[in-house]
């Protein structure tokens, strides 16, 4: 290992070099998981769910068109991701591209992911009408206010304002709610406490992203969400979604598709899949699902960590922790993907803050032998992060054919992860070939951005965009 100034017992060096060769993705793999994935984008476009085989949704959106950046109104938009619940009133200006946001934050109760659909949506009716009133006053004194809710599953979507949820993510695990329309049960809550609020679109998280960046700028092709959860969309034309052949679309129509790459092999054909990762899915509350994102997203990158750790040290071959109580490191998901970026971020000198949290956090004592190796590991757990997200933003560019662009990222991981952008964007260059940059300052064709905010802005600019749609008397 280079720059390590460890004495590294024979025992533990081995073990580097086991678990590098099992987390590295070299240039090749990447190329092939990315070939295999853009077939994937187009079989999900012709089959969807329903064929056995069509792992990835593809859901279509009924966001048909980009924003021109002179939207106006007032609008709502809740976001119910994977960790918080926010509410932001949004008003589009007269101003190009412009807008005044105001926004609380609720916290997403743990026992609600696992709870009764009732308390969910009683929950986030609760924090709306609560932001309501905060804002604007007696509800029963109001008009109803236009509401684009970002909810970040994957849903079936035959109109904009619905949504049939077809699995539960990230954790989730509500009885009653797969399989059904959303709107009419978040509906019934709200009525119940007379919130005057009508919702006008139920959008994905990376359609929000996407709407929300390209509205400031024109060259933005691709929404993607790095965080609890992993996933893109982008636009396609109706013409290449054959499941929407029914609709006798004008093969040109525009129309956002999410992706829901989460899915991506869950058929187990190309992605590299260590020990760990099958434990992790195996011990989810919906195994065979989300092959991909259980490799990528920020809930699960800790896990993957903790994982490797417990298993070292239980191999008695291994001497990793020798004597020390681990307890509280064999509790499942007790350290999240904020525990790993600070071990990457911690300085290597000494790896003081590493020693201190683990003493603080778990109360082992490591050796600096100890904390060379978790270092390591951490990189290795975020560099095939962010190397395989590259595989999925490329395989869009090729199906659409794009050879430069923008790609609007949000999300934990994305903003966090310290090098999640650099690494992602070299293995992008090594799976598209390009040439080496004559300038460092030279933006590369595909560039990967900090998006504007999807589910606040994007989710108001869908809700505006489908009001005027109507208005136009088209769909
Ligand atoms: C999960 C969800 C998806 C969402 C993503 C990011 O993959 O299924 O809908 O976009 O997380 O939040």
């Amino acid at each position: 290992m280079t720059g390590s100034k460890a004495e590294f017992p024979k025992d533990l060096l081995d073990q580097i070099k086991y678990i590098e060769g099992l987390f590295t993705v070299e240039t090749p793999k990447l190329k092939e998981i990315s070939d295999h994935f853009v077939n994937e984008l187009a079989k999900g476009l012709d089959v969807g769910l329903s064929v056995e085989g069509g792992s990835i949704p593809m859901n279509p959106t009924w966001v048909m068109s980009y924003p021109d950046g002179y939207e106006t109104g007032t609008f709502l938009a809740l976001d119910m991701g994977g960790t918080n619940l926010r509410v932001c009133e949004i008003t589009l200006t007269d101003q190009k591209s412009e807008f005044d946001i105001i926004q609380s934050k609720y916290r997403m109760p743990d026992e609600l992911k696992t709870g009764s659909s009732e308390e969910l949506w009683e929950y986030i009716a609760d924090c709306l009408h609560q932001f309501v009133e905060t804002h604007h006053g007696d509800c029963s004194k109001l008009d109803s206010i236009p509401l684009g809710f970002t909810f970040s599953y994957p849903a079936t979507q035959n109109y904009i304002d619905e949504g049939i949820l077809q699995r539960w993510t990230k954790g989730f695990d509500i009885s009653g709610v797969e399989g059904q329309n959303v709107v009419p049960m978040f509906e019934a809550a709200l009525a119940k406490r007379g919130v005057p609020i009508k919702l006008t679109a139920l959008i994905n998280d990376t359609t929000g992203t996407l709407i929300a960046s390209a509205y400031t700028d024109t060259k933005m092709k691709i929404g993607c969400i790095f965080g609890t959860g992993c996933n893109a969309a982008y636009m396609e034309n109706a013409g290449s979604i054959p499941k929407l052949a029914h609709m006798n679309l004008p093969p040109d129509t525009p129309m956002a598709i999410n992706c829901e790459w989460g899915a991506f092999d869950n058929e187990h054909k190309v992605l590299p899949r260590t020990p760990y990762d099958l434990i992790i899915d195996r011990d989810s509350p919906r195994p065979g699902q989300q092959a991909f994102e259980k490799m990528i997203a920020g809930l699960y990158l800790g896990e993957i960590f903790r994982l490797v750790l417990v298993d070292l040290h239980d191999n008695k071959d291994i001497h990793i922790f020798e004597g020390q109580d681990i307890t509280a490191l064999r509790r499942p998901y007790s350290l999240d993907a904020s525990f790993l970026s600070a071990v990457e971020e911690d300085p290597f000198e000494n790896l003081q803050e590493t020693y201190d949290s683990f003493v603080a956090r778990l109360n082992i004592k490591c050796t600096l032998p100890e904390l060379e190796f978790i270092r390591r590991l951490a990189e290795l757990i975020g560099t095939r992060a962010a190397r395989l997200s590259a595989c999925g933003v490329a395989a869009v560019c090729k199906k659409k054919g794009y050879q430069s662009c923008h790609v609007g990222a949000d999300g934990s991981v994305f903003n966090k992860y310290p090098h999640f952008k650099a690494r992602g964007a070299v293995a992008l260059r090594e799976i598209l070939d390009w040439p080496a940059k004559s300038n460092p300052k030279e933006e590369d064709p595909v560039e990967i951005l900090a998006a504007e905010d999807g589910s606040g802005v994007g989710a108001a600019l869908i809700a505006a965009l489908t009001l005027k749609r109507v208005k136009e008397g088209n769909m």
